[in-house]
């Protein structure tokens, strides 16, 4: 009888424990809005694709926004990849391999943006075809361009550097790589990749405009 007023006692001090780490974090995101906004100079842009049905690059970009205040634009394939898995990784890895530059449904325009996230999910180690089509436009030149990106495990890969080659006339800052959700962490609203947070992007953001 004892033990087990111990036993709840320690359960009720680890809830509340719990429950008081979660208050702080999401009031460090909130101070941390502010503080990424007040020092991003110009007005921001969050270009990005997402693939898949668990849309991690998309979630990513999504917080991204939240936390500087920038539109969000995302790059939409005229004609997009087929649905199941294996017919998007052949198609793809057929683009990623002959340099095509896929048909977007618009590029979207960047005048009046100063700052552009550029977001993508890693494929075959690089961005993916309808970012390149975007990154040949050369929509990006004279601004500074934050690229980020999700994976399944393989890291950024060629990612940063590709993004950097890709826009010379460009001030290329620190990438951000982050593991995406499969889709069982999804079902269980683990977050992107159940290893990331929104704050791993607010960190990320404080960082890369740290005055
Ligand atoms: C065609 C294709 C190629 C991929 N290549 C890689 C890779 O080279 N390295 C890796 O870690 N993950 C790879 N992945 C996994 C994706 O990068 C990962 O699932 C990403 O988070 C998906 O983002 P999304 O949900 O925004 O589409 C690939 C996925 C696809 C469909």
């Amino acid at each position: 009888m004892k033990a087990g007023l111990v036993v709840l006692a320690v359960l009720a001090v680890a809830v509340l424990a719990a429950v008081a780490g979660c208050v702080a974090l999401s009031r460090r995101s909130t101070a941390a809005t502010k503080t990424v906004t007040a020092k991003i100079p110009g007005r921001v842009a969050v270009v990005f694709y997402s693939q898949s049905k668990v849309r991690s690059t998309g979630t990513v970009a999504e917080w991204i926004a939240r936390h500087t205040g920038g539109d969000l634009l995302e790059l939409e394939m005229a004609e997009p990849y087929p649905e199941p898995y294996g017919a998007t990784l052949k198609a793809a890895e057929k683009d990623v391999s002959s340099g095509a530059l896929p048909a977007l449904k618009a590029i979207p325009s960047l005048d009046g943006y100063d700052v552009v996230f550029l977001g993508s999910p890693v494929w075959y180690g690089t961005y993916a075809p309808p970012v390149a089509t975007f990154l040949a436009a050369d929509a990006l030149a004279g601004k500074t361009v934050a690229p980020f990106c999700t994976h399944g495990g393989g890291g950024a890969g060629r990612f940063p550097a590709d993004v950097r080659k890709a826009c010379p006339g460009a001030t290329v800052l620190e990438a951000l790589s982050l593991r995406g959700s499969n889709q069982i962490e999804r079902r269980l609203d683990l977050g992107v990749g159940a290893r990331h947070t929104e704050d791993d992007v607010v960190d990320w953001l404080d960082r890369i405009f740290r005055p």
